[in-house]
């Protein structure tokens, strides 16, 4: 284990295992060996994986030199095309609490990336080091109240007027697309079901952001969001430390 620049503890090439809070749903960490692929197979539909990370990246405004955390980062891939985006001068730190993620997403490690073992709720990393944050397909995985925990929680590590970028489900419009798409809605369980119920947008705003940009895409089964942070308040962002 070595120390980041923001003197916390990194994984580096060991991931050691990590107790995880009740509602985490071991599955994520079970289906590691074979997510790539089940992703790749996925957005094939859609134009590949590529075109799915792009549209991330391209919400996230990435200047060279920027420090970013990708919050649930699973295998790595849109970290190491951010680790891209930002240069060698800019720093890419994935956190997640699988370890059988994390290990798939070492091997994608470039200089400019780091991972690490962690919950969302409890980012290693003091107020306001971020300028950009990025969440994809992950606050489904979680409970109402744990979502809107590591919206906080990404509100006080962002600076002020750092940018968060959330993807992720979409109820569709379309009656076809609905149909197939609530049969998956019941592969990735109740949170999701959930998640899609509420509206991204409110929950973004009760969490400290200005919402600033939202589209759809995949035939509205996903929704890409993104707000800015405001300043930080006597007692965190959001009234909170
Ligand atoms: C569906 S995967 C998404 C991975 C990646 N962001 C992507 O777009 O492919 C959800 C990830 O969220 C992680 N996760 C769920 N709850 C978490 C929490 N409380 N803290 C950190 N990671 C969490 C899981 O381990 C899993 O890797």
């Amino acid at each position: 284990m070595t120390l980041t620049m923001s003197g916390y503890i990194s994984c580096g090439n060991t991931i050691p295992n990590m107790r995880k809070p009740k509602h985490y749903r071991e599955d994520c960490n079970r289906i590691a060996f074979i997510y790539d692929i089940l992703v790749r197979f996925i957005s094939s539909f859609f134009g590949g994986e590529q075109e799915l990370r792009r549209i991330t990246i391209d919400e996230m405004e990435l200047n060279p030199d920027q420090k970013v955390l990708d919050v649930c980062c699973g295998t790595g891939t849109l970290c190491a095309m951010i680790a891209e985006a930002v240069g060698s001068c800019g720093e890419v730190i994935g956190i997640d609490l699988s370890e059988n993620m994390l290990k798939k997403a070492e091997r994608k490690r470039k200089e400019n990336m780091d991972f690490e073992i962690a919950n969302a709720e409890e980012i290693p990393y003091p107020d306001g080091y971020f300028d950009r944050v990025c969440i994809t397909f992950g606050l489904h995985e979680m409970p109402y109240s744990v979502r809107m925990n590591v919206l906080r929680e990404i509100a006080r590590v962002l600076t002020a007027g750092g940018r968060i970028t959330v993807l992720d489900y979409a109820r569709p419009k379309n009656a076809l697309v609905g149909l197939l798409f609530n049969v998956w809605m019941l592969v990735e369980g109740a949170t999701a079901r959930d998640f899609i119920r509420r509206d991204l947008v409110l929950m973004m705003r009760s969490s400290g952001f200005d919402v600033c940009g939202e589209s759809v895409h995949w035939m509205n089964t996903i929704r890409v969001v993104s707000g800015v942070a405001g300043e930080i308040r006597e007692g965190g962002r959001n009234g909170r430390k």
